[in-house]
Order: structure tokens, then C-alpha cells, then sequence
């Protein structure tokens, strides 16, 4: 692409394409938002990364802060990546423990030590690398249990002492893996045993929050960690992630807890972060993605209605996922019917993601859906 603005994309022949990939996730204002973009140039001007603390570093976090339910402290980081690992190593520093109890299929980025146990087979078995090139030595850290599974999480972490378990991660709405939203007992119940077993509940929100609402998925299920990974929506194009959690475990990183960085706190994305959390103030914003999103549901999901093999749209507030008649959704690729469809929209000047998921903006209107189930229905009678 050559271009973006809005919920477009621009290609080198300068062909345009409604665009859904956002990203993959962080434009929820869509491309080039001028708030941002005249946020992040007026500090451009004056600075663009110091190495000393400045006052930016305290009014994003604040900005952040007052949307997050529980956040009593804040540490920046710059990706997703980066900043699950320095809650990772908060949990292991508070508890002592070693090993991190995730769920099968979620992502949480690509490091070793949690790009792993991607299957269900891994299930109470040890998991498995994500891919080659990854070092095995760091599996052993990892426990893998079954989404909305709460029996299976249960006897797990009944053996948090002798399993050695130090932090639950969960992708609360299972972003990269189906979009499934949570059961009414699963979070909470994680709640329950963290608590009753002293292990750290954290909420990979990297793509959840700031998305589905202003406050993320604790905001969402009325659920609170001890803390919270964001990235993506939260800095509004820019590279910024944070972790955001219970004093008594942020803390730790000025009484020897290492959480270091060069770009950590760098200005220009914090301007960025400052201003995204601004407009995300509004609850009109939310009350807009909500009613596109409903739209693209029934109007691009209609389209697929007309026969039961087509599959479906799984939605989560703004996050969709395409989920094929009786198969499985893929993070590098769903296939299937969706490579048929993901080939033919591009043709017509619609750009997905190879994975299936729909990220919605407040940039998008209903023109652009409309559009885009008109061209889903006229390809789908060709197929
Ligand atoms: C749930 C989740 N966690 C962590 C990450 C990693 O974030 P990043 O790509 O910024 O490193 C991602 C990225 O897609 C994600 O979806």
C-alpha cells in the first residue's frame, strides 16, 4: 500500500480498498486521525525520545488510568510482545513461581516462552513450540488449559503450589483464535482460584482493549485482574503498549524487578496514546463502532446467511471473526471458503485478513458496509 486515510487503503496502481484489516487492530479511530496526527507532530517538533522521565510519561498514563477499572499503576512498553513479558516476570517476582498457565490456541505474541501450546493436544500435556527456530528449554514454564474449560482449570490450578504456577494469561475474548467470547462463569472463576491459590491473573487486553470497550474486557465482564497487557487501540496508530495493574505488583520494578527499554516512554507515541485515550472519552465513539458493527453482523453476515455451508461471523463489540460451516478459524490463515472470499473482495476493492477476523472502525460507515455485502453476495453466487 501506498496510502491510508480513513477506513481506506490506497494501493501502488492507487486503487482503493475498504479496509478491515486495520492494522490488525490498533485503528480504531481509523487511518490518519487528525487529533492524533497533530498530537504526535506538535511534539515531534519539540522532542522525539530523551531518556529522562518528562511530563508526557504521567498524563498518558493518567489518560489510560481512568479507563482501566483496576489500574492503580502503569509501565510502558512499546509492543504487545514486550509488554506481556514484564507482567510475566511481575508475577513470577510476587508469587516465586515459575510456570504460566495459558490457553490452548491463545496468542500472546510471538516470544518462546508463550508463543507455544497453540493446539488443543497440548491440553494438560506439554506444550509444544509454536513453530521451528524456537527454543525448547522454556516449554516446561508452560501449562496449557482449555478455553471457557472451567473444570479442567479448576483441577489445574488446585495444583498451583505443586505445578509450580505463578500467573494465569488469558486473551479474555480469545482474539486470535475464533473470537469466542468468555462464559458467564469462566472469568470469574479464574478470578476465584487466583485468589484462592495465590497466582496472578492477568488479562492480555492487546487487542480487546480500548476495543470492545472503553475500559477493555474487565469493563466489559466485570471481572478484574491483578493486571492487564494493552497495546494496539490504545495509542491510535503508534507503537505504545503498557502494563497496568495492582500497585503491590508494579511496584516491584523500583525494588529490583528489572523492566527496561530505550523507546519505552518515547514522546511521540505517548502523545499519541494521550490523544487516542482522549477521544476514546466519548462514549459516542463506542456507541458508533457498536451500531457499524451490528450493521457489517447483519449485512455482510446476511450475505453468508443464504446457505447454511457458507459459515458465520463470530462479534465481539468492534472485533469480528469469520468462522467457517463446521471448521475451525486459523491465525495465519482460516482457508477454506474464506481464501475464496478473502481473493474475490480484494478483486472488488475490499481488503481482509487471511486469518478472517474484521476489525471495525468508527472511520467505517454504513455506505462501506452496505458496499461490502452487496459484493459479498454477488461473489458468493459465483462460487
Ligand atoms: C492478544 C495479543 N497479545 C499480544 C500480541 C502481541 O502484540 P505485538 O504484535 O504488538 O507484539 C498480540 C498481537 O496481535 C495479540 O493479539
Amino acid at each position: 500500500m501506498q496510502e491510508a486515510q480513513g477506513a481506506y487503503v490506497w494501493d501502488l496502481d492507487g486503487d482503493r480498498y475498504i479496509d478491515y484489516v486495520m492494522a490488525w487492530g490498533p485503528l480504531v479511530l481509523g487511518h490518519g486521525d487528525p487529533r492524533v496526527l497533530s498530537a504526535v507532530s506538535e511534539v515531534a517538533k519539540k522532542m522525539q525520545v530523551v531518556g529522562t522521565g518528562h511530563a508526557l510519561e504521567y498524563r498518558a498514563a493518567e489518560a489510560v488510568l481512568e479507563a482501566v477499572p483496576h489500574g492503580e499503576r502503569l509501565l510502558w512498553s512499546n509492543t504487545g510482545t514486550e509488554a506481556v513479558q514484564v507482567a510475566l516476570r511481575l508475577a513470577r517476582a510476587v508469587t516465586g513461581r515459575r510456570r504460566v498457565l495459558k490457553f490452548a490456541k491463545s496468542y500472546h505474541g510471538w516470544h518462546d516462552t508463550v508463543y507455544a501450546g497453540m493446539s488443543e493436544d497440548d491440553c494438560d500435556r506439554p506444550a509444544s513450540p509454536g513453530g521451528p527456530g524456537q527454543s525448547t528449554s522454556v516449554l516446561d514454564d508452560l501449562v496449557v488449559a482449555r478455553f471457557n474449560d472451567v473444570q479442567l482449570a479448576e483441577r489445574l490450578l488446585s495444583e498451583s503450589v505443586e505445578r509450580d504456577i505463578a500467573a494465569v494469561l488469558v486473551d479474555p475474548v480469545m482474539s486470535n483464535a475464533g473470537v469466542e467470547a468468555p462464559s458467564p462463569q469462566f472469568l470469574s472463576t479464574l478470578r476465584t482460584l487466583c485468589d484462592r491459590h495465590g497466582v496472578v491473573l492477568i488479562f492480555d487486553e492487546v487487542i480487546a482493549g480500548f476495543r470492545i470497550a472503553r475500559g477493555g474486557a474487565a469493563e466489559k465482564y466485570g471481572v478484574l485482574p491483578d493486571l492487564s497487557v494493552f497495546g494496539k487501540a490504545m495509542a491510535g496508530g503508534f507503537t505504545q503498549s503498557a502494563v497496568v495493574g495492582r500497585a503491590e505488583l508494579v511496584d516491584q520494578v523500583t525494588s529490583g524487578v528489572v523492566h527496561a527499554g530505550t523507546f519505552n516512554a518515547n514522546p511521540i507515541a505517548l502523545a499519541a496514546v494521550e490523544a487516542t485515550m482522549r477521544v476514546l472519552t466519548d462514549p459516542a465513539v463506542y456507541a458508533l463502532l457498536e451500531q457499524t458493527s451490528s450493521q457489517f453482523e447483519a449485512l455482510v453476515g446476511g450475505a453468508l446467511g443464504s446457505s447454511p455451508d457458507f459459515g458465520r461471523f463470530n462479534r465481539v463489540g468492534s472485533l469480528l471473526q469469520y468462522v467457517p460451516a463446521g471448521g475451525a478459524t486459523g491465525l495465519h490463515g482460516t482457508g477454506g471458503l474464506w481464501t475464496a472470499i478473502l481473493e474475490g473482495m480484494l478483486r472488488q476493492g475490499f481488503l481482509f485478513m487471511p486469518s478472517g477476523k474484521v476489525f471495525i472502525s468508527t472511520a467505517h460507515t454504513t455506505a462501506d458496509v452496505e458496499a461490502t455485502a452487496e459484493a459479498l453476495d454477488q461473489l458468493l453466487r459465483k462460487l
